[in-house]
């Protein structure tokens, strides 16, 4: 093919979240429909789009790198167009073409719809701009207050046996420390039929499991349905065979959302849930909404319902004000719970959101935090590890979803969450199988196939 005829070709990188994971997803799709080509890497494309997080400004520096990375290339290429999306690009907006003036494009999150529209007047614009070296930039920052992408969720999938369904975007909380709110504006819910049939067609293509994703996700209201209703609903879906959904918000775990998770055969026994602190006064402090003894009386409502189900959690140490005492009974949360995965964060201050306008002396030095976390993940990895090898011996079902490290080795999930490695043949990528697990490395197993595998789906 001719220069003039071939399609354009575009590359999406994505840092963050599932729901970012989703949005990269999304973005491919919009540009697939609009004629583009989706390459692999960087360096075959006419349009790099950096999908971003903004957490932390851990991650936001390494974005930054990135971009400045990828600006070789458009010395090279002078046409290359380089876009910053996502919630970085929302919480940054106009001024990332000061500190990148590379940047052709920002875009915040509800702004994929119109990303065609925006890369046709970068790319016209160039050409008329080539003269005055960089070309003009766009920005696209509205946030709105309804849009779920209803109608786009035709997303670009890769064909494996497993997907994300976004069904809710945005947040209607404000916990102190979290810029979610502010870059992904408020909750927004999708349609629930919408959402249905996008289930119905990944089915059609393959999937097997699918993975319900907002950022409260169990505070889904849509129509007359509720959380528990539409996780019911989709875990009936012909040809399912296990639904997982992050997010939760612990104030919205309910007996009802039990008795889906006890009783719907497809829901798997894994629950992702935030607790933030084992502190009540600094619960507060975050405006989490739920003190110690209610999380403790959900996780017992979970566990009596689900015996086997496997928790896992996100911490926050270092809130500013947080006292070592209070620090303490974090760890004694954690004791207390033993939860099967813990992801540890660092305090990290984000502009704009309530917790940086607390007294300056509150914040915690670098070193005190530095030792926070270690400690913290020393005894989550031992409470993990622990776990972990009382299970050497079980038999579990794995999804197998794709290659291992090694050459014959291939790696999957239990219903539990729990990620093995075995030997197996690539091409058995989507089969459920029995595994036993033999050896563990604290986090993750190995293990043996047992018995013959029977293609789903
Ligand atoms: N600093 C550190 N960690 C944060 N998180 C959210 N905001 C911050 C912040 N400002 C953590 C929370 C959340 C996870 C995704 O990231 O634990 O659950």
């Amino acid at each position: 093919m001719t220069k003039t005829t071939r399609s354009k070709r575009a590359y999406v990188e994505t840092y963050g979240c599932q729901m970012n994971i989703s949005d990269g997803e999304l973005m491919e799709g919009v540009l697939t429909k609009d004629g583009f080509e989706i390459v692999k890497a960087p360096e075959d494309a006419d349009v790099v789009l950096v999908n971003t997080c903004a957490i932390r400004e851990h991650a936001e520096k390494r974005v930054l790198g990135r971009v400045a990375q990828l600006n070789g290339l458009k010395r090279e290429r002078p046409e290359l167009v380089i876009g910053v999306t996502g919630c970085m690009a929302q919480r940054m907006g106009e001024t990332l073409f000061e500190q990148a003036p590379y940047v052709d494009l920002v875009m915040g999150p509800d702004g994929y719809r119109s990303l065609p529209k925006a890369l046709k007047n970068l790319d016209k614009s160039n050409k008329e701009g080539l003269s005055h070296g960089h070309g003009p930039q766009l920005a696209v920052l509205a946030l709105s207050l309804g849009e779920n992408y209803q109608g786009l969720e035709q997303r670009r999938i890769d064909g494996g046996p497993t997907a994300w369904v976004p069904i809710q975007r945005g947040c209607n909380h404000r916990c102190t420390f979290c810029i979610v709110p502010y870059v992904r504006g408020p909750e927004k819910n999708r349609d629930p039929l919408d959402i249905l049939n996008e289930v119905h067609d990944l089915v059609s293509k393959g999937v097997t499991e699918v993975t319900l994703l907002g950022q409260t996700v169990n505070s889904y209201t849509s129509m007359d349905r509720s959380f528990p209703s539409l996780l019911s609903e989709i875990a009936q879906v012909d040809g399912i065979q296990r639904v997982r959904f992050t997010s939760p918000h612990p104030r919205d775990v309910t007996p009802e959302l039990i008795e889906v998770m006890a009783t719907e055969p497809a829901v798997c026994e894994q629950l992702h849930l935030p607790a933030q602190s084992g502190n009540n006064r600094t619960l507060k402090r975050m405006l989490r909404r739920y003190s110690v003894e209610v999380l403790l009386e959900k996780i017992a409502m979970v566990r009596d319902g689900i015996p086997e189900v496997a928790l896992s959690t996100d911490i926050i140490v270092a809130f500013p004000g947080e006292t070592d005492d209070e620090f303490r009974d974090t760890l004694e949360l954690m004791k207390a719970v033993r939860f099967d995965e813990v992801f540890t964060y660092k305090y990290s201050p984000r502009a704009g959101t309530p917790a940086t306008r607390l007294p300056a002396d509150q914040f915690i030095p670098a070193h005190d935090a530095q030792a926070r976390l270690e400690e913290l993940i020393e005894v989550t990895r031992g409470i993990q590890a622990d776990i972990n090898s009382r299970e050497l011996g079980r038999v579990d079902e794995v999804l197998i979803e794709r290659a291992g490290r090694y050459s014959g080795q291939v790696l999957g999930r239990t219903r539990r969450n729990k990620v093995v490695a075995f030997d197996g043949d690539l091409e058995r990528v989507g089969c459920y199988t029995q595994v036993i697990l033999e050896t563990t490395t604290g986090a993750t197993f190995a293990g043996t196939e047992i018995a013959q595998s029977t293609l789903l789906g």
